[in-house]
């Protein structure tokens, strides 16, 4: 049960704008805001949603529920980011069964129970944060379920969670019997009908996220989960309508899609793809590469995506390239290369940081990407686990102000300063 609203108190403050928003008419003259913290607006199916600035919170897993639920880490978790002016919040991977999540840990929207459970983060975070804009990834993790919460550092026998241990060890799926590597699971390949089913668990997925109060779903196809292995020629090697051709490995996904959009006419939908597998140079085998990204990017936007953001990795154990700063903006490019119709397209990795010119300067990065046009949004993960003020120091540090922090604590800043 959650205290009393405190959004009343919030919004008949005297400031008025929302945490992690710029008070442009409070800019000196000849001071631009940069994009990254300017007000954007983006599509959410037939309308348009304002986003309070450019910076997204990347899912994460947190490996923290018991049984899908969210707890109060959660809560905290979440409203720390909100508190501290990100603009988009999009919460970890979310199993749509119990069997589709990573670990037994993991978040889940598979059952009705849930809705009410998400609906207290959703409402929390949006309490303390008016116009955030918050999603939730939507997921399977197909061959590589039933993993232990990777900040568990029990010695465990088995390197899966078994049947014992809450675990699914024996019936992890995928789109071909392929194991992710030597040592790995063998996955049990999907029959058509329980590829149906699938599609069906997103779609009820979703509709659970948005009666929970979630603005949009981010479908994962991205780090060799189910849908990026259905659409990797490394991980899917079917003879149906669902293998072979880049139309065939995509169809899952665009089927998911294009439900989830009819269905859900004014909701934002996006997605997370790999924008590349990664396999070295000298590998010759037919990959995930950036021509299928750009050919794929063009198909999410006709069928309605609003945003779509591109990862890499997850497929093969060894990528062909290390995570330096923006080593995922060509995938985004390759996205943007599709002369897209509306879809926006987000870039994650590395971002934080500044330039080569001027390194310690956080947001000076990524408004390079925006500015450059390789990316409309940025999402950034790992820095906000240590930093939750991220937006307001990169406020800082690139307009020398704050952008508007909470009331409770920003009074107090002068003084500090
Ligand atoms: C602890 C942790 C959990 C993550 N969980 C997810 C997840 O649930 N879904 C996902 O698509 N990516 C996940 N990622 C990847 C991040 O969303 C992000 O893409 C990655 O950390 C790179 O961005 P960064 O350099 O800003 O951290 C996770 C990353 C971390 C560090």
């Amino acid at each position: 049960m959650l205290a009393v609203s405190s959004s009343s108190y919030a919004l008949s403050s005297q400031e008025r704008l929302p945490v992690g928003a710029v008070d442009l008419s409070s800019l000196p003259e000849g001071v631009e805001c940069p994009l990254l913290l300017q007000r954007t607006e983006i599509p959410s199916g037939t309308t348009t949603v304002t986003l309070k600035n450019r910076v997204i919170v990347a899912p994460m897993c947190m490996y923290s529920s018991v049984d899908g639920f969210p707890t109060p880490f959660h809560l905290v978790h979440h409203g720390q980011f909100a508190l501290h002016g990100a603009g988009t919040i999009i919460v970890e991977a979310s199993g749509i069964t119990p069997s589709g999540r990573i670990s037994p840990r993991d978040l889940g929207l598979y059952k009705e129970e849930h809705v009410a459970a998400h609906a207290s983060l959703v409402q929390t975070a949006k309490d303390v944060s008016s116009e955030l804009y918050m999603g939730i990834q939507l997921a399977h993790a197909g061959r590589k379920a039933s993993t232990w919460p990777p900040y568990d550092r029990t010695p465990h026998e088995t390197p899966y969670v078994p049947v014992s241990e809450g675990g699914w060890d024996k019936t992890v799926v995928n789109a071909s019997s392929i194991p992710y590597g030597e040592g790995h699971l063998v996955p049990h390949e999907l029959s058509l009908s329980e590829i149906r089913d699938i599609e069906d668990d997103f779609v009820r997925a979703a509709d659970r996220a948005f009666r929970a109060g979630y603005d949009f779903v981010q479908i994962h196809s991205a780090h060799g989960y189910l849908l990026s292995s259905f659409c990797s020629p490394l991980a899917n090697q079917r003879k149906d309508m669902y293998g072979g051709s880049l139309e065939n490995r995509t169809r899952l996904l665009l089927n998911i899609v294009r439900r989830i959009r009819d269905q859900f006419p004014e909701k934002g939908l996006w997605v997370r793809l790999n924008g590349t597998d990664g396999l070295p140079e000298d590998d010759e085998r037919e990959s995930w590469n950036y021509e299928s990204t750009t050919a794929l990017a063009s198909m999410l936007d006709d069928a309605g995506v609003d945003v779509l953001d591109i990862s890499s990795g997850g497929t093969v154990g060894k990528l062909s390239f290390s995570s330096t700063p923006g080593y995922q903006v060509p995938g985004a490019e390759a996205a943007k290369a599709a002369g897209l119709k509306r879809m926006k397209v987000s870039s994650v990795g590395c971002l934080q940081g500044g330039t080569e010119e001027h390194p310690h300067v956080p947001g000076l990065f990524a408004e390079k990407v925006l500015q450059e046009g390789s990316a409309d949004l940025i999402a950034l993960g790992r820095i906000f686990l240590r930093q939750p003020t991220w937006v307001e120091d990169a406020a800082r540090a690139l307009l020398g102000k704050h952008a508007a922090g909470a009331l409770q604590y920003s009074y107090t800043f002068p003084r500090l300063d």
